[in-house]
């Protein structure tokens, strides 16, 4: 474990933090009250935090999966210092340097802000000196995300596995921990961006624009063995799996695979939930990209204060890519 020396662990009273009001109301950036560790807890002092698709839905109110109290304050992932340790936290103390990704019970004090708490046993790794601050708190959603889709592809050495949203955070993951097992990846890659697919592993590329069942059908006349789709709803991916062949393997990041449809076909399918990663994943997903050996996706970085506008575009599809924001 890294720990800073002479830390300055303070107790405050107030935090900055990103907020949004109600459903209806736009993201922005307000003082909160810090929050306090509850037993098996502890509190981060976040230096960076990072923007995930499912932070943008939150914070414009199109988040329909669960129920939201609010005000709420989105965002999942961060790097900092561990600020304050709650009653029977043994695996961390103040001053250890971390990086992890918010999961608690209920969505609502997310880590857009200058503090937040994280059970000790939740999706929290030690932080490596040498991974940079904003490289540390683009990783932990989408790579481990990544890491959950492959592992369930199990690809063997040589086998063909597809990557339908390649140039996104959790694609750029996908096809290089592919790749490293030794699989055959052929992943999506708009005019123009097929280098940077192929620098991460990937052995073909396809146009995502393109008609992706012929392209398919051209690359892999013996069908798709492993298919990790992270843009397709439930049409387009019933139409693509009929690719797949018996013995197949799909993960939807989408919740799009009808698995007991698919099972009937003898096609085992995983509609991913990063809540199911855990700590260990992520130490090790932080120590490979601290080795170089894995690249963190990481577009862009702006300062707290322009997160609400950098959200805006993103909402919009004025802006694309991996954004991470620096509070310190
Ligand atoms: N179920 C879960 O637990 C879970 C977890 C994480 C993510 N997800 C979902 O998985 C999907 C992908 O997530 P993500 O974090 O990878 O999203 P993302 O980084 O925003 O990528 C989404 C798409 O944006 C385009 N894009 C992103 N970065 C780009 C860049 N630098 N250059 C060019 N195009 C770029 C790509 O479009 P093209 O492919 O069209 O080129 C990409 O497929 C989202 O729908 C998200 O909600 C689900």
């Amino acid at each position: 474990m890294v720990r800073v020396a002479g830390a300055r662990i303070s107790c405050r009273n107030q935090m900055r933090a990103a907020i949004v009001n109600d459903p209806a109301a736009r993201l922005e950036l307000a003082s909160r009250p810090a929050p306090q560790p509850g037993p098996g807890e502890i509190v981060v002092s976040v230096q960076c935090t990072s923007i995930n698709p499912v932070d943008v839905y939150v914070a414009t109110g199109q988040y329909t999966m669960g129920h939201l109290g609010y005000p709420l304050t989105p965002g999942h992932d961060f790097a900092g210092i561990v600020e304050q340790v709650g009653d029977q936290v043994s695996r961390f103390a103040p001053g250890d340097r971390v990086l992890g990704m918010w999961s608690k019970d209920i969505y609502g004090d997310g880590s857009w802000a200058e503090l937040v708490t994280i059970p000790e046993e939740g999706l929290v790794a030690p932080w490596p000196n040498a991974l940079e601050p904003a490289h540390a708190a683009a990783l932990p959603l989408a790579s481990l995300t990544a890491a959950l889709a492959v592992d369930f592809v199990a690809p063997a050495a040589g086998e063909p596995v597809v990557v339908i949203g390649a140039a996104g955070a959790v694609g750029r993951y996908a096809v290089q921990l592919a790749a490293q097992r030794g699989a055959r990846v052929i992943a999506t890659a708009r005019p123009g961006s097929e280098p940077a697919a192929l620098e991460l592993g990937a052995r073909t590329t396809i146009d995502p624009a393109g008609d992706l069942t012929s392209q398919l059908r051209l690359a892999l006349p013996g069908g798709v063995p492993a298919l990790i789709d992270l843009v397709s709803g439930r049409r387009t991916l019933a139409g693509i799996a009929e690719l797949v062949p018996a013995g197949g393997r799909i993960v939807s990041a989408r919740f799009a695979a009808d698995q007991e449809a698919l099972a009937a076909r003898q096609i085992r399918a995983l509609n991913v939930r990063t809540y199911d990663a855990h700590g260990a994943m992520l130490a090790e997903l932080a120590r490979a990209a601290a080795a170089g050996v894995l690249t963190v996706a990481l577009d862009d970085v702006v300062g707290f204060d322009e997160l609400p506008s950098a959200v805006a575009q993103l909402a919009t599809g004025d802006r694309v890519g991996k954004v991470v924001a620096n509070l310190t």
